[in-house]
C-alpha cells in the first residue's frame, strides 16, 4: 500500500461520510500495510484520501458500486450521458421516475439523485423505489469531468463487490488494513442512528461484525471499526482500544437534534 496520497474528494457525499476522521484514521495506520478493505464502502471517503495501491471495496448496495465500476471503467462514456443533465426540480423528478437498463445511465441516475437529494441522502422504499424528495442545492453541479476522470484514476485498481460484509473480509490476511463503517446502531436506545438504519443493520448484525473484527485482529490484520459512542458498542470491543471523536451531526432530520456527537474507533493492538 502507498504512503497517504494527496487525498481527494470522494465520488458521491454519503450519509454517514467519514470525511471529518480521514486525518484521524490514517495516523492509527501501521507503516507496513497490504491490502485496503472497507467493506461497507458507501463513499469512501477514507479510501479516496488514503489512495491505497490495492484496495477492495464493497456494499450491498448495488446501486452504488455499479456506479463505482461504470466510473472506473468507462468515465468518459459516463460523462458524456451526463452532461446534458441539469440541476433542477424538473430534472430531478424526471430522472427520479426512470428506470434505466444499462449500466452507464444507471449509473447517472444514482449519481445524480445522490448529488442533488435532500442531505445527499439515498434512501428506497419497500418497493425498492428510491424517494427522496429534491434537495434544493441549486449551486451544486451534478457532474463535472474532472472530478469522474480524477475518481476513476483512483478507483483504477480496487476490487470492487456487491456483498455482505464477512463474505469480503474472509479474504484478508496478516497485515491488511480492514475499515469498517458500519450503518450505526445500538443496543437499548433511541437516538437518530437507530431510527435511521434499525431495519438496515440489526443488533444481530452488529455482533455477528464485533466476532469477525476480533477474528481479523487475532490474525494480524489492522483492524478499525467505526461506531456510535454507546456502552453497548464497547461492550462489543473488549480487546480494541476505544478512541472517541466528535463530529457534527446533520443526520437528525429536525434542526433542533442536530449538533455535536461522540462516535467511537474501535481500533486493535499490535499482535
Ligand atoms: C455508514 S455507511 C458508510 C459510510 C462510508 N464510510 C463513507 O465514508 O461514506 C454504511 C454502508 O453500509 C452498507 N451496508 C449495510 N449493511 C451492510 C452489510 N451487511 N454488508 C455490507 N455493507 C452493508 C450500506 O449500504 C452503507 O453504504
Amino acid at each position: 500500500m502507498s504512503r497517504m496520497g494527496q487525498g481527494s474528494q470522494p465520488l458521491v457525499k454519503w450519509t454517514g461520510g467519514k470525511r471529518f476522521l480521514t486525518t484521524i484514521l490514517t495516523e492509527l495506520l501501521p507503516e507496513k500495510r497490504g491490502r485496503y478493505f472497507e467493506p461497507f464502502c458507501g463513499g469512501a471517503a477514507f479510501f479516496f484520501a488514503l489512495q491505497p495501491e490495492k484496495a477492495t471495496l464493497s456494499d450491498t448496495n448495488e446501486e452504488l458500486i455499479n456506479a463505482y465500476k461504470v466510473v472506473r471503467d468507462d468515465p468518459t462514456e459516463l460523462y458524456a450521458a451526463a452532461k446534458k443533465l441539469r440541476n433542477g426540480k424538473e430534472t430531478y423528478y424526471e430522472v427520479r421516475k426512470s428506470s434505466p437498463s444499462t449500466d452507464i445511465e444507471r449509473a447517472v441516475r444514482f449519481l445524480y439523485l445522490c448529488q442533488l437529494s435532500f442531505n445527499g441522502i439515498y434512501r428506497v422504499n419497500l418497493k425498492g423505489e428510491f424517494n427522496v424528495p429534491y434537495g434544493y442545492k441549486t449551486s451544486v453541479i451534478p457532474f463535472r469531468e474532472d472530478h469522474i476522470l480524477r475518481c476513476s484514476k483512483i478507483l483504477a485498481n480496487a476490487e470492487l463487490l456487491v456483498s455482505d460484509f464477512a463474505e469480503v473480509t474472509s479474504q484478508a490476511v496478516a497485515d491488511d488494513v480492514v475499515y469498517f463503517d458500519p450503518p450505526y446502531t445500538v443496543m437499548h436506545s433511541n437516538n437518530g442512528f437507530v431510527k435511521y438504519n434499525a431495519k438496515l443493520f440489526s443488533w444481530e448484525d452488529q455482533k455477528r461484525l464485533a466476532v469477525e473484527a476480533q477474528r481479523l485482529a487475532d490474525l494480524g490484520a489492522k483492524v478499525i471499526v467505526s461506531n456510535a459512542r454507546h456502552k453497548s458498542i464497547s461492550d462489543l470491543y473488549p480487546k480494541f482500544d476505544e478512541v472517541v471523536v466528535e463530529r457534527h451531526s446533520v443526520i437528525a432530520a429536525s434542526g433542533a437534534k442536530r449538533g455535536q456527537i461522540e462516535e467511537s474507533l474501535f481500533v486493535s493492538r499490535k499482535k
